[in-house]
């Protein structure tokens, strides 16, 4: 049986990857996970006594445990979720961003140099390529422009890919897609951050003036196209995915409010007001939109899920879950909160 060692899979993406794993194929999962703020093993825990699912604590930038999880394990193949996702955290302290998204990928591709795996899918992103003037597209082949240090982290970490495979051969390759949404997703992401602080009676902040576009995509068919990689990928290269379904912030702000007043949550009016123009996000990008004809072209990927279905679903798994969203944004959650809405992230209002 083959194993595939998933990073990061206590997450929200990588959650949903190990099940589409569980649920589309007979490979072993091996989990490896340092279990941060953003990682919660209560969404894969009802895996904890499956035979072909294993949880390891453990830090990906950590040469030793990732050595033991090699020797042990001996995977067919790696696939790096494991990552400092939020763009704001990473305006307040790059440090983590860089520790984990570089020195970290840095060393599973070490273990995956020295030990061999028939491929290695590193999980990036659109930010890459920075934002796009109207009427532009980024083609996978597009220079790298980003703007927050959680982007050029990510940058520095394809970049480093690529040269793992040009240098020693490593099988690796990039799946660089668009704003995921869906069930399980941390909180303080825009979508779940506008359905808890609806509940929670706190103001909706927009940033800037809510006219930035991103092309949101379930998280699902994110996962489905990161399978087709992970078995049909070709070593070395970039594949964009993307919903292209774009939206501004505004359109998507309003979008979860006409569901949160369809269920109840709150009144046209009260939506209305709660609605904020805050402080902008500094180095915001205005645009991404990429062109994602070569996984479509070449290996038939194409999202199911349209954003008005996806959204909808995505507001009821929120409404029943509303103590997890209670629980995932109780401790440091306010500190950081408070840095970026009440305090301009840390420069003070
Ligand atoms: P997330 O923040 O929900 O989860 C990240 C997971 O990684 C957590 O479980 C955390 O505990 C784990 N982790 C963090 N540092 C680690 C370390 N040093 N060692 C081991 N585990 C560690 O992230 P997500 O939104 O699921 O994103 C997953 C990946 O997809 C990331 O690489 C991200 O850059 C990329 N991505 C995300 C989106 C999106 O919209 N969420 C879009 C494009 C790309
Ligand atoms: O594009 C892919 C990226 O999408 C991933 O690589 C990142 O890991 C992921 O976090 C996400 O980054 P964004 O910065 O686009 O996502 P976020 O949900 O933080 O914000 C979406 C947009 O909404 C962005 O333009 C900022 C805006 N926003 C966000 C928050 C949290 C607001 O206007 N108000 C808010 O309170």
């Amino acid at each position: 049986m083959k194993t595939v060692l998933v990073t990061g899979a206590c997450g929200f993406i990588g959650s949903h990857f190990v099940r589409a794993l569980q649920g589309h194929t007979t490979y072993r999962v091996v989990n490896l996970d340092k279990l941060t703020y953003a990682g919660d093993l209560a969404r894969l825990d009802d895996l904890n006594d499956h035979d072909r699912y294993r949880f390891v604590r453990g830090d990906i930038a950590d040469p030793e445990v990732v050595d033991t999880v090699f020797q042990q394990e001996a995977p067919w193949a790696v696939v790096n979720f494991a990552a400092e996702t939020h763009v704001d955290r990473s305006i307040l302290d790059s440090a983590p961003f860089l520790k984990t998204n570089v020195d970290g990928l840095q060393v599973l591709l070490e273990a995956a140099r020295r030990n061999g795996v028939a491929r290695f899918v590193q999980i990036s992103t659109d930010e890459v390529y920075g934002d796009l003037s109207d009427g532009d597209r980024s083609s996978e082949e597009a220079p790298l422009r980003p703007s927050s240090p959680y982007a050029a982290s990510k940058a520095a970490a394809d970049l480093l890919c690529l040269a793992y495979r040009r240098t020693y051969g490593v099988p690796s390759l990039l799946a660089r897609s668009s704003n995921n949404y869906g069930p399980w997703q941390f909180p303080e992401k825009l979508i779940p951050l506008m359905i808890g602080n609806a509940i929670g009676g706190r103001m909706l902040p927009v940033y800037g003036d809510g006219s930035q576009r991103r092309d949101w995509l379930h998280v699902t068919d994110n996962c489905r196209a990161i399978l087709l990689l992970l078995e049909r990928g070709e070593a070395g290269a970039v594949y964009n995915i993307a919903a292209t379904e774009q939206r501004t912030n505004l359109e998507v702000i309003r979008a979860v409010c006409a569901m949160l007043v369809d269920q109840g949550v709150l009144s046209a009016q009260q939506a209305l007001m709660r609605i904020r123009f805050v402080a902008d996000r500094p180095g915001h990008d205005k645009r991404y939109d990429m062109d994602t004809s070569r996984i479509r072209g070449e290996l038939g990927w194409f999202p199911r899920i349209r954003f008005d279905e996806g959204i909808r679903h995505t507001v009821l798994w929120y409404l029943e879950h509303r103590e997890w969203i209670g629980r995932t944004t109780q401790g440091d959650f306010a500190d950081y909160y408070e840095a970026v809405y009440a305090n301009n992230w840390g420069r003070g209002s």
